[in-house]
């Protein structure tokens, strides 16, 4: 069925930093303020991932967004742990994001995972921006909830501002000594060249505007080609974990970011040895909120299509890798997806 062939999907954002820079709350400040804005049924928490549409987007980046100007559905976050000893996750985000959010904290600049995030970034080139977060805890600070940054910026003492400054440039030094030019991201005329640097703060969200502006445009200018896929098409994915779940046994949180996986079919998944071939027992989705309390922590599929988060039930899941890619089998012969998968 090529009737859906070229439609865009949602760009994938990896969120890397270093561990307590405040990734998660960033992204619980995105889920929590779409919320608050009523477009709670709007967004849908994946597997490992977090779907914000276009239209929660720019209700939360008001002024600073017109929804004309994109053809991009939203955004699909993924979280990931700042932890040292989570590095092949970082990787694997890293590795499959379209783009990235570097998180910061700006009292603390650069730390070693930091370092660690940005060598990824560098040998993946995929395209980041960096949030320099927590800009509320500069001493005499005159919070603005959810505002612009800008705007926010100008509500506060000479004083504060000249300590937010020095941080900021502190980190656009650390940015500069990795190689990658940057400047703060109302500065930056061309993204393509230097990595934007976006204050704000995860706790009251100002800043969170700008973020999710210069991330849509990002995807925009530089994505758009590269999110044209055929939806119909075998699906593609790559495994972020493996995990043992009850009932199910071995099963693997994978990204899907082309084509379309449906229960029943038969995958290729790169595994410690070899490629696992095996057909797929179940689809798992997160409950709505609204549904959490019933027993059943998972709620099963038909179908997924990119970009999404999904946990794949199968047997023989057991040897899968953190980082292997996933292949639908569907009309071509498992030989020649083998092959495939062997040789990424
Ligand atoms: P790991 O997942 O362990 O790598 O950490 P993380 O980057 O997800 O950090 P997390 O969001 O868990 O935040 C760590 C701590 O920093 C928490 O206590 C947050 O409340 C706090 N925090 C995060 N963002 C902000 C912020 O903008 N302002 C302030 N004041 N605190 C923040
Ligand atoms: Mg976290």
């Amino acid at each position: 069925d090529h009737t859906h062939a070229d439609t865009l999907r949602t760009p994938i954002v990896a969120v890397l930093g270093h561990v307590d820079h405040g990734k998660t709350s960033l992204l619980d400040k995105i889920r929590g303020s779409a919320v608050s804005e009523g477009e709670a049924g709007a967004i849908t928490q994946h597997i490992g991932a977090t779907d914000i549409p276009l239209s929660t987007i720019s209700g939360m980046a008001g002024e600073l967004i017109d929804p004309d100007d994109f053809d991009l559905p939203g955004l699909l976050f993924i979280d990931t742990p700042g932890h040292h000893s989570f590095s092949t996750l970082r990787a694997r985000g890293g590795a499959l994001a379209d783009i990235a959010v570097l998180v910061v904290d700006v009292n603390d600049g650069f730390q070693p995972q930091t370092e660690e995030a940005i060598d990824i970034l560098r040998r993946t080139g995929t395209p980041f921006v960096v949030a320099a977060n927590k800009v509320d805890t500069t001493p005499g600070w005159n919070p603005q909830e959810g505002e612009p940054i800008q705007r926010s910026m100008e509500a506060q003492s000479e004083r504060a501002k000249s300590m937010l400054d020095e941080n900021l440039y502190e980190i656009i030094g650390q940015l500069s000594d990795a190689g990658f030019s940057a400047d703060l991201y109302w500065r930056v005329q061309d993204f393509q060249k230097n990595i934007g640097v976006v204050p704000l703060s995860a706790l009251t969200g100002e800043g969170v505007p700008d973020l999710l502006t210069v991330l849509m445009g990002l995807s925009q200018r530089f994505m758009k080609e590269e999110m044209a896929i055929d939806v119909a098409g075998p699906g593609e994915g790559t495994v972020l974990e493996v995990k043992d779940e009850r009932g199910f046994g071995a099963t693997i949180d994978t990204v899907v970011y082309d084509g379309v996986i449906r229960n029943g079919d038969t995958i290729v998944v790169g595994g410690q040895n070899e490629p696992i071939v095996t057909e797929i027992r179940a689809l798992l989705q997160p409950r709505p909120l609204a549904e959490i309390r019933t027993e059943k922590q998972f709620e099963k599929v038909a179908e997924v299509g990119a970009a999404a988060g999904v946990k794949i039930a199968a047997p023989d899941l057991d040897k899968a890798m953190a980082g292997a890619p996933v292949r639908v089998v569907r009309d071509r012969s498992v030989d020649e997806v083998v092959e495939e998968v062997k040789a990424e």
